[in-house]
């Protein structure tokens, strides 16, 4: 009983899928294509068919994803792009690397995902794209985000998915919500690879054609460069681990949104947290498990002296984030995102976790908050 809790167990999944994991990899040895080897467009034509796009353009992260879909739109210095304070620093950076301005919005203090209300007060003639995110797991409000930028003449709008791969919404795909869809294959994410990685799905022709130009230094052809790109391949040996991954992880969603169903009955008993309200018309996959919680770094100190190993997703929203602070426009108040971010704890979550581990878990939570 006093086997170690992790918060995500890669070692589990290697266990389970070591033989086709080694064997990707050794045929990728064996022919030696380590840069836009075959396994390249083998994983982009799986993951069209996957995400129902017209497109994907697999790429060197998720970063880079985010960034090259902005430079195939155009993106110039003084442009605006609104997103939300609360994600990871990538979403607003690839904003600023471009020269343009992060807009923030508020979010949902409940989904933690941005409030799709207050966008059209952040829209000015500047705007040129909207970047919601799909945090911890579960897709944005991404109808009506699509419905307030078509009546904008037709922003063009982004969806982070990089923590939402393999999660739903009205019965489709994160990824394919909007024109863009943009996710990551860090190791740690619902599918991820043993490096970094990334993926963006699109189903306009000319946005495709411009980001697959982009990804290998703007070239259309070996040599001929016809616009600005960068590096930003997903190399062969990595898009093989998610090739290997690939065919058991309709059943590691599933886990996934049973863990997040274990979690949810068992937490329901201690009155004194939030967990993340999941709407009715999406699946969540929880790229993270979160909860809202008072006096979380107490929470966090007692959580770790039970050993169960937490982390906090994320601490500073980036309007406070001294690189940001003075290169944003923040559009209204940001009190929900200021309230979450000291509030939100993330638990363990990965396919593998059992029901015992969760009682557990939750065990400790309950005498976290109590004490
Ligand atoms: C919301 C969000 N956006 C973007 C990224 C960037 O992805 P990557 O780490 O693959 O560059 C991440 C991953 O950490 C993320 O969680």
């Amino acid at each position: 009983m006093n086997t170690k809790i992790e918060f995500i167990d890669l070692k589990a999944q290697y266990t389970a899928l070591k033989e086709s994991i080694n064997a990707r990899i050794q045929r990728v040895l064996d022919h030696g294509q380590y840069i836009m080897g075959p396994e390249v467009r083998e994983l982009e034509t799986r993951l069209e068919e996957y995400i129902g796009a017209k497109h994907c353009i697999t790429v060197a992260s998720g970063t880079e994803a985010l960034l090259i879909s902005l430079m195939a739109l155009g993106l110039r210095p003084g442009d605006e792009v609104i997103t939300t304070p609360f994600t990871f620093v990538a979403t607003a950076e690839v904003i600023a690397l471009v020269g343009a301005v992060p807009v923030f919005v508020d979010v949902q203090p409940d989904s933690c995902n941005i409030d799709p209300s207050l966008i059209e007060a952040a829209i000015t003639s500047k705007t040129k794209a909207i970047i919601p995110v799909s945090l911890y797991g579960q897709a944005s409000d991404m109808d009506e985000i699509n419905a307030i930028a078509a009546r904008h003449g037709n922003i063009p709008v982004i969806e982070d998915a990089a923590q939402s791969f393999g999660a739903t919404y009205k019965g489709r795909k994160s990824c394919n919500l909007s024109q863009i869809g943009c996710t990551s294959f860090f190791p740690s994410k619902t599918l991820g690879c043993y490096g970094d990685g990334g993926a963006i799905f699109t189903s306009d022709d000319a946005l495709a054609k411009a980001m697959r130009e982009i990804r290998v230094h703007g070239q259309e052809r070996r040599y001929y460069h016809t616009r600005v790109g960068v590096g930003g391949r997903m190399d062969t040996l990595q898009c093989a681990v998610v090739l290997a991954k690939l065919d058991s992880f309709d059943w590691e969603v599933e886990q996934r949104i049973a863990a997040g169903k274990r979690y949810l009955e068992l937490l329901s008993a201690i009155p004194s947290i939030t967990p993340l309200a999941v709407r009715s018309d999406r699946t969540c996959v929880w790229g993270q498990f979160t909860i809202q919680v008072a006096g979380r770094d107490s929470v966090l100190e007692k959580l770790k002296v039970a050993g169960v190993p937490t982390a906090v997703h994320y601490p500073v929203p980036l309007h406070r984030q001294p690189a940001y602070q003075a290169n944003c426009r923040i559009s209204g108040a940001l009190t929900n995102s200021d309230a979450v971010a000291s509030r939100v704890v993330s638990l363990p979550m990965h396919p593998y976790i059992d029901l015992a581990t969760q009682e557990i878990i939750v065990r400790a939570v309950a005498g976290a908050v109590a004490a």
